[in-house]
């Protein structure tokens, strides 16, 4: 059992396989946090808080005197507003008295095999309860009736703690939550750089470093989505950790909507950090008898640096996150016609377009927006699922068996959560968007936002979602999400209930997809927002894939990619070759140095294969056989990051076999240097014992040589952008 409780001393000890947590139930009944670090094999003792006086800091009320100031002072797992600890709380509850003082002490607690889901929220699953162990600690408001439980899952395997917090009103009288995060909790002091991942449309997840400072620093959405500018994650990394060495403490949480992830230096330099749904514009009602759920935070602890955290994240999001039958699976090389065509198409062209491609080798042709409706720009038809004859006179159905019996898979764009003024669903149902009776709609991209915390508007997507993909030999969906909310508010839900609009919205999106994804088991679905505006955990339980960036441009994705493996692994990002100059930034680039970058994720095209020069199609042939042979490799190796972008003028990574058997390796380089030389880079992760053969050379070296030595890098004289690869097979020595 990984959770043990220490029944004298009331103290919870929770084991992953490296680490340890630890809390103390106080003789107040307060529960503080006491560790969460490197692995403690022994018993914890129990004399590590210290009562002190604090000045302006108020003591416990009698019969807990002696303690002092004590909730003010110490570290602790879940803290509330009004009774003597200043520090941001993690609830805050309004009463129906109007009051918002709240005080949560310790009830009960449960320990049990195995880890459950959450109702209505996505989360890491288990497949065998030997996988996890949960505690749940019971807290109580005992003047108000309000339980408050705090749900730990550690799972020893993948050396992970998840929480998340569940809140019932079991009073008389109704409450309101004004704030519930997932967790928090407090570190004993604040000598540590915060790590986030913060970008905007183009520009994704990039990463940022600075150290803590006094006061609150914080990220978060109040975008209705997790968004393109900040990410619902969060890491504290002691001030010289770096990929290899020292200690991180890492959150990330699975959710979809608006958030916040926040990190409080005190004036004792101790430091609390919580993350959960955006307080911000929310306000959610309990009626007596009525609970709240919280979305899951995942926690990871690393003492060997960064990507020790990320590969930690990789695995358990690809195993125990992600779901369904391509979770294991190689995805298909695919092309999408978006940037080749956008709206500017019919049946034949992209029936050659198909052709071409299969003939370079392409296994998937995905149709992209403008199939349905009379959508020959962005300023219509969203809503009226219904293709275009036009365009498509045969429709979906005629033009998918067309593209399937040139051998490929076919996909299809949606834009599901969305609604154009002008279409005939928007005229039918004009109260079916989010939005505040009497105020102006704003519109982004021409466009309104569904209103998902409906039934009869989720009805009606699944229903007319499920005749197209039933009608037609579809294999794959990208979901596209292209604007945020604005004038938020519900025409079915009570004055009280409007701040609830948001979150209501996201969970029957989670909704929506569930039921989507089990009528469809057989469809791959990728989710995509404008790029990866919605690049979060909340979405990969029910697509395993995202498309990372809207930016396909190598130089770019260099950064966006790098980024995004901070949390997620290659298996979740969507990767494509696009054409020069590039349409976001006009940048040009090499073929080979696209391709690369593309290859280090689920490899695709984007662009008019007919416009290419015959030199260019042998090329992206070879690129396709490359990307085939090491695509199992990519997707489910072990990643090392070697080179930052962030950092200089250099980018690599690797991915590594878990068995490493097998890895390969990519590097990049942004500006051309003059009179530079080969430089070596230090490959990681291999065996020692083993000898790798690099396959573009036929050269053999022991695993510790490319681990301490290196293989040589071209020289950053070649012009700018270019890239190098190395596929190494292990042989015995
Ligand atoms: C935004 C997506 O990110 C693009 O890839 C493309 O699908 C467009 N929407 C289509 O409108």
């Amino acid at each position: 059992m990984s959770i043990s409780f220490k029944s004298d001393k009331k103290i919870f000890h929770l084991r992953t396989r490296t680490s340890s947590y630890v809390m103390q139930v106080l003789p107040s009944g307060h529960l503080a946090h006491l560790y969460w670090g490197a692995l403690i094999k022994s018993d914890y003792p129990d004399n590590t808080i210290m009562y002190g006086d604090r000045a302006f800091s108020p003591y416990l009320p009698e019969p807990h005197r002696e303690m002092k100031s004590v909730l003010d002072t110490a570290e602790f797992e879940y803290s509330t507003y009004g009774c003597g600890d200043f520090r941001m709380p993690a609830v805050q509850l309004q009463f129906a008295d109007g009051s918002t003082a709240s005080d949560l002490r310790y009830v009960d607690y449960s320990i049990e095999s195995g880890k459950s889901g959450l109702s209505g929220l996505p989360s890491v699953y288990i497949e065998d309860t030997s996988e996890a162990d949960t505690l749940v600690v019971l807290l109580r408001d005992e003047l108000k009736k309000i339980d408050v439980e705090l749900k730990y899952s550690v799972m020893p395997g993948y050396d992970v703690i998840t929480r998340s917090t569940r809140i019932i009103n079991g009073g008389e009288q109704p409450c309101d939550i004004l704030k519930a995060a997932s967790m928090a909790l407090d570190f004993s002091h604040s000598d540590y750089d915060m790590i986030r991942l913060s970008g905007s449309w183009a520009r994704e997840r990039h990463v940022v470093r600075e150290p803590l400072h006094s006061g609150l620093q914080s990220v978060s959405s109040t975008r209705g989505a997790s968004s393109h500018q900040q990410h619902p994650f969060l890491a504290l990394a002691d001030k010289k950790a770096d990929e290899t060495t020292g200690d991180v403490y890492a959150f990330s949480l699975v959710y979809s909507g608006n958030f916040a992830a926040e990190a409080e230096v005190e004036s004792d330099f101790k430091t609390r950090v919580s993350l959960g749904i955006n307080s911000f514009d929310f306000r959610w009602h309990l009626d007596a008898g009525e609970e709240f759920q919280t979305p899951e935070v995942v926690m990871v602890f690393s003492n060997s640096g960064l990507g020790n955290m990320s590969r930690t994240y990789h695995k358990l999001y690809r195993e125990r996150l992600c779901r369904g039958k391509y979770r294991d699976s190689d995805r298909y090389v695919l092309i999408n016609n978006w940037e080749a065509t956008y709206f500017d198409f019919n049946e034949e062209l992209i029936v050659s377009l198909a052709a071409e491609a299969k003939e370079l080798g392409v296994e998937m042709f995905v149709l992209d927006d403008g199939w349905f409706g009379k959508r020959d720009l962005d300023d219509c038809s969203l809503g009226d699922w219904v293709p275009d004859k036009n365009k498509l006179p045969g429709g979906i159905k005629s033009l998918a068996e067309k593209v399937v019996g040139m051998g490929l898979k076919f996909g299809l764009w949606f834009e599901p959560e969305m609604v154009s003024p002008d279409s005939d669903l928007y005229r039918a149902h004009p109260d079916w968007c989010i939005h505040v009776d009497g105020r102006d709609r704003s519109e982004g991209r021409n466009q309104l936002v569904l209103d998902y915390s409906r039934k009869c508007v989720r009805e009606y997507i699944v229903d007319i979602l499920s005749k197209v993909l039933a009608d037609a030999p579809i294999s794959y969906i990208k979901w596209d999400m292209n604007r945020h909310m604005t004038e938020v508010g519900s025409a079915e839900l009570s004055p009280e209930r409007q701040r609830e609009t948001a979150h209501r919205y996201i969970l029957g999106l989670y909704e929506v997809l569930e039921e989507l994804t089990t009528r469809f088991p057989d469809i791959l679905f990728e989710s995509c927002s404008g790029g990866g505006g919605r690049f979060d955990p909340g979405m990969l339980y029910y697509m395993p894939q995202t498309w990372t960036s809207d930016n396909s441009d190598a130089g770019s994705r260099m950064k966006v990619q790098y980024g995004t493996s901070m949390v997620y692994p290659a298996s979740a990002m969507g990767a494509h070759v696009s054409v020069v100059p590039n349409h976001q930034n006009h940048r040009v680039t090499s073929l080979e140095t696209r391709g690369l970058v593309a290859m280090s994720g689920n490899f695709g095209y984007e662009l008019d294969v007919r416009k290419m020069t015959d030199e260019d199609k042998v090329a992206v042939k070879d690129q396709i056989k490359l990307y085939r042979k090491i695509r199992h490799t990519v997707l489910f190796g072990d990643q090392y990051r070697l080179k930052s972008p962030f950092e200089g003028n250099e980018t690599a990574w690797m991915y590594v076999a878990p068995n490493k058997g097998e890895a390969v390796a990519f590097y990049f380089y942004s500006m051309a240097e003059s009179n530079t030389r080969s430089k070596r880079l230090k490959l990681a992760g291999l065996d020692s014992d083993m000898n790798y053969r690099i396959e573009e050379t036929g050269e053999v070296f022991a695993g510790d040589f490319l681990m301490q030595v290196g293989v040589w890098t071209p020289p950053m004289s070649e012009g700018d952008f270019k890239s190098a690869f190395w596929h190494l097979v292990a042989e015995k020595k």
